[in-house]
C-alpha cells in the first residue's frame, strides 16, 4: 500500500468510526472505492458469508425518525398524501438521493410511477413497466422481476453492466450506482414496488443488511395501502348508508330534495371553521343528514300538504324531533348526535320544542343545525312560500340572532361568502 492510499485509509476509518457500524461502512467503502481490488473484495465476502447476524444499523435517532415516521403513514387516510409521505419519509429517514413509488395500475395492467424523489417528473410519470417484462439486466426488468416475485432485488455492483460507463456519462441525472426494489404487497395483494437509489456521490452506502429494512419497509407501506383500502371502502358504505337514510326522509318529504345533502356540507364548513376533529365533523354531518327523520312517522296529508298547516297539525309535524330521537337510538355512541336531532327545533330564547331549552342549555350541535336548517328552508322553495334571496336570508338570520338562533352561529353563516352558498345550492360541491 503506498503512502497516498494509506492516507487515504487512515481519513476513511476516522469517518467510519462516526458510523453506528464502522466495520460494515469501512468494507462496503473501500468495495465501493476499490471495486476491482481483489483483496477487499474477498475481505467483503468472508464478512457476508459469516455468521450474519444482522446489525443494529439504525441507531437510535434514526430508529426514532422511522418509527414516527411509521405513525405518520399508519394515521394518513388521505392515499395521495400518504404517498408523499411515503417518498419523503424514506428520503429523509435513511438517507437514499432516490426514492420511487411505483404502483400497479388495474386499467392498464402496468406498473406505473406514483411518486419520487430525486429523479426528473417527467420521468416517473412516464415510466410504465410490463410486469412480464423480466428479462435481462435493466431497470425494467428488475422492477418486473421484483413485482412477479414477490421478491426485493438489490443491485448493487451496476459498474459491470455493459453501458455502465456510457450511461454515466450520458445520462448522469438519473443514474445511481447502487440500486434496490422492494416488493409492496399486503396480506391479499400485491400493490407495486419501491425503489431505492445512491447516487456515485454520496457519502453514505447502501448494504446487504440494510435491504431487509427497506423490504421491511415496503411491507409495511403495503399494509398501510390495503388498510387504507379498507377504510375507503368502510367510509364508501357508511356515507351510502347515511344519504339512504336521509333518502327516507326526502322521498317522504316531497320539497326537502338536496336539503339534507346540503345541511352535511354546510355543518362541515362551520364544523371546520371551529376546528372540530375528525370524530366531530362525523358527528356533525351524521346529525346533519338525519335531523329530520323523525318525519318518516308524519301522515302523509300533513307533511306533503300544500296549504298553511292548522295548529292540531303543526303539533303532529312537531313531534318529529322526538320520534328522530327515538329512531337513531340505536346509535348509542353517538349520544351528541341523538341530541342535535331531539333538540334542533329549540330556540335560544327559550320558545322552542320540545322541551323549550334555552340559550347555552341546547347542545351546541342543535344550534348549528337550528341555523342551518332554517338558512336552507328560507333560500329554497317550499309550497307555503318563495325562497328568498342569499342577501335577504342572511338579513334574516341577522334579526333572529338572539332571540331564535346562537348568534355566534348566525355570524359563520353571515361570513360565509354568497358563492360558497351558491355553490352548495347548485351541487357544484357534488355529493357529499
Ligand atoms: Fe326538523
Ligand atoms: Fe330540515
Amino acid at each position: 500500500m503506498n503512502r497516498n492510499n494509506f492516507e487515504w485509509l487512515t481519513k476513511i476509518k476516522e469517518k467510519a468510526s462516526r458510523y453506528p457500524d464502522p466495520y460494515q461502512y469501512l468494507l462496503d467503502r473501500l468495495y465501493y472505492m476499490e471495486k476491482k481490488n481483489e483483496r477487499l473484495r474477498k475481505m467483503l465476502d468472508e464478512y457476508n458469508s459469516a455468521d450474519k447476524k444482522i446489525p443494529i444499523i439504525l441507531h437510535q435517532d434514526t430508529a426514532a425518525k422511522f418509527i414516527s415516521l411509521l405513525d405518520e403513514l399508519i394515521t394518513e387516510r388521505n392515499e395521495e398524501l400518504l404517498f408523499d409521505k411515503i417518498i419523503n419519509g424514506l428520503h429523509s429517514v435513511f438517507g437514499y438521493d432516490r426514492v420511487g413509488l411505483m404502483l400497479f395500475n388495474d386499467m392498464t395492467g402496468k406498473i406505473e410511477g406514483a411518486r419520487s424523489i430525486g429523479l426528473p417528473k417527467d420521468y416517473i410519470e412516464n415510466l410504465k413497466i410490463d410486469p412480464a417484462e423480466t428479462q435481462g439486466e435493466k431497470m425494467r426488468n428488475y422492477v418486473a422481476r421484483c413485482f412477479s416475485e414477490k421478491k426485493s432485488i438489490f443491485i448493487t455492483d451496476r459498474f459491470n453492466e455493459k453501458d455502465f460507463n456510457t450511461r454515466m456519462s450520458d445520462n448522469l441525472r438519473i443514474y445511481s450506482t447502487q440500486y434496490a426494489i422492494a416488493p409492496v404487497y399486503g396480506k391479499t395483494k400485491i400493490y407495486g414496488v419501491i425503489t431505492a437509489a445512491v447516487r456515485p456521490d454520496n457519502q453514505y452506502f447502501m448494504t446487504e443488511n440494510e435491504i431487509v429494512i427497506l423490504e421491511f419497509v415496503a411491507h409495511q407501506i403495503g399494509i398501510i395501502i390495503e388498510n387504507s383500502h379498507l377504510n375507503a371502502k368502510i367510509e364508501k358504505f357508511y356515507k351510502d348508508i347515511i344519504l339512504t337514510f336521509s333518502n327516507l326522509v326526502e322521498f317522504r318529504d316531497e320539497c326537502t330534495a338536496g336539503h339534507c345533502n346540503r345541511l352535511i356540507f354546510y355543518s362541515k364548513i362551520i364544523g371546520r371553521k371551529l376546528n372540530f376533529s375528525f370524530s366531530e365533523l362525523r358527528e356533525i354531518e351524521i346529525a346533519a343528514a338525519l335531523h329530520d327523520i323523525g318525519k318518516i312517522c308524519t301522515p302523509d296529508n300533513i307533511l306533503n300538504k300544500p296549504s298553511k298547516l292548522t295548529p292540531e297539525e303543526y303539533d303532529e309535524i312537531k313531534k318529529h324531533s322526538l320520534k328522530g330521537a327515538e329512531i337513531v337510538q340505536p346509535l348509542s355512541d353517538y349520544s351528541n348526535v341523538i341530541n342535535a336531532i331531539k333538540y334542533h327545533h329549540e330556540r335560544w330564547d327559550g320558545m322552542g320544542y320540545p322541551e323549550g331549552l334555552k340559550g347555552a342549555e341546547i347542545p351546541f350541535y342543535a344550534r348549528i343545525l337550528a341555523v342551518i336548517d332554517s338558512f336552507d328552508v328560507m333560500i329554497n322553495y317550499r309550497p307555503y312560500k318563495k325562497p328568498l334571496s342569499i342577501t335577504e336570508a342572511k338579513k334574516e338570520l341577522e334579526k333572529c340572532a338572539g332571540s331564535q338562533f346562537d348568534p355566534a352561529i348566525v355570524r359563520m353563516i353571515i361570513d360565509l361568502p354568497d358563492d360558497e352558498i351558491i355553490k352548495i345550492q347548485n351541487g357544484i360541491i357534488g355529493i357529499y
